[in-house]
């Protein structure tokens, strides 16, 4: 049956497009609220906190949304901070993590008060105990744990292994409890760990999770208090029907009350994609159809500096025309207008044939999708409108020239270095 009409959180997409140039992000506020709501009973009973991964989708309004339902804010820099703050998150409900916070970062999130920090070196630490020292105040910190697990995921989304940058050794993480009664100014009473994203199968879960667990009672027998687990993030999507098949929050749960039922404190969830990637979508149209040699391009207006999963991790996204009309189908490459190859949404995809000024919509794309954007090309950022129950409200309009050139100016004044 031919649809009538594409909706999405009510609102009917065609008529939206009509009204704003395309590219832009529209993200569903009942989709978002739904995984929330999963969630949080799926964790019902639990002494638990969820701090979304700020980084998958950092726009204000969506993280009000988190902040109208409770749920906290995982960071990794000052301007997520910043974000978070003026969204409405309370300092309390975040923690701050990250391999490179400076001096000024860890001042700053201690000026305001965050929850902790997930330590992720003895260098930081130490940085840590000075800052809090020259404040007059006391840092709470979690040790980052690397659990040397394989998350099965793409080699750039994987953190867990003891080859990434992320965490330290169990061993060193030892030694970090063994000294903490040295620090005046940190209380590290937590710990830490995030092994990978877009993650599918509960087997790296369980192993990871199994091992700051056996740690944790381990520390717990040698005197030592742990109030908090931060679990990560990580939960996979689905992002190719019939094919990704993430894994179901109450099973995600079950394994979480299982390996940490011997735990009293405050499990601390992370999830960023889990919350928002299937929550929004990028709508795009056919600039032409270009026939090529073995197959033709379909050349639409978004690109890989709107969204550049697909080029950075040859990640898939459904691609859904949106025409009414009963076509046949046919094959494309549907590329962006970027001067690089990478510019590929996708290679050799079946979908109905399309026409020059098709509007197209890129499913998963509200996650790690305009938290990623670029201007390169010199292409202005794209808009971002938030849908609920039939309205819509741009949540970002779409960047002026002169703001996309901002802060930019010709050489006034030469200094002498
Ligand atoms: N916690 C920490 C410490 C993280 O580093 C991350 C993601 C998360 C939580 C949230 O992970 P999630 O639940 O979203 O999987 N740009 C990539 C993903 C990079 C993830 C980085 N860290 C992508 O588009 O797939």
């Amino acid at each position: 049956m031919t649809p009538t009409m594409h909706t999405f959180d009510g609102v009917d997409l065609h008529a939206l497009a009509a009204r704003l140039p395309t590219p832009f992000y529209a993200y569903s506020a009942n989709a978002i609220r739904q995984r929330i709501a999963g969630l949080q009973s799926a964790f019902q009973g639990l002494d638990h906190r969820i701090c979304y991964a700020v980084k998958a989708n950092s726009n204000i309004a969506i993280l009000q949304l988190m902040a109208q339902h409770g749920v906290g804010a995982d960071i990794v820099s000052l301007g997520e901070l910043h974000r978070s703050l003026a969204a409405g998150i309370p300092a309390g409900n975040i923690v701050f993590s990250g391999v490179g916070k400076t001096a000024e970062e860890i001042g700053a999130a201690l000026a305001v008060g965050v929850w902790r920090f997930n330590v992720e070196s003895v260098d930081e630490l130490q940085l840590l105990q000075r800052v809090a020292q020259l404040q007059g105040v006391c840092a709470r910190a979690a040790a980052r744990i690397n659990p040397d697990v394989d998350a099965g995921t793409h080699e750039k989304i994987s953190t867990g292994r003891s080859e990434n940058k992320f965490g330290v050794s169990i061993d060193e993480a030892r030694r970090w409890f063994a000294q903490a009664g040295s620090m005046s100014h940190v209380l590290l009473d937590g710990l830490h760990a995030h092994i990978g994203s877009q993650i599918l199968s509960l087997v790296p879960f369980r192993e990871a999770l199994g091992r700051v667990e056996a740690f944790r009672q381990e520390l717990v027998a040698a005197g030592h208090v742990v109030s908090s687990v931060d679990i990560g993030g990580g939960l996979g999507v689905c992002y190719r029907h019939g094919h990704d098949q993430p894994i179901p929050a109450t099973e995600y749960a079950a394994l979480v009350r299982e390996v940490f039922a011997d735990f009293q404190g405050t499990l601390v969830l992370e999830p960023g994609r889990y919350l928002v990637a299937e929550a929004g979508v990028l709508l795009t149209r056919v600039i032409r159809v270009k026939p090529g040699v073995d197959r033709s391009f379909l050349v639409v207006d978004a690109a890989m500096n709107d969204l550049l999963r697909p080029s950075l991790y040859e990640a898939w996204h459904e691609i859904v025309p949106l025409h009414l009309d009963p076509r046949e189908v046919a094959r494309y490459d549907v590329v962006g207008p970027v001067c690089e190859t990478g510019d590929t949404f996708a290679r050799d995809r079946a979908m109905v044939r399309c026409e020059a000024g098709d509007l197209l919509s890129i499913g998963g794309a509200g996650a790690y999708g305009m938290s990623m954007a670029s201007t390169y090309n010199s292409r202005p950022l794209v808009a971002e409108v938030l849908l609920d129950d039939g309205r819509h409200a741009v949540i970002r309009r779409r960047q002026t020239m002169a703001e996309m050139m901002a802060g930019e100016q010709l050489p006034q004044v030469w200094n002498e270095a």
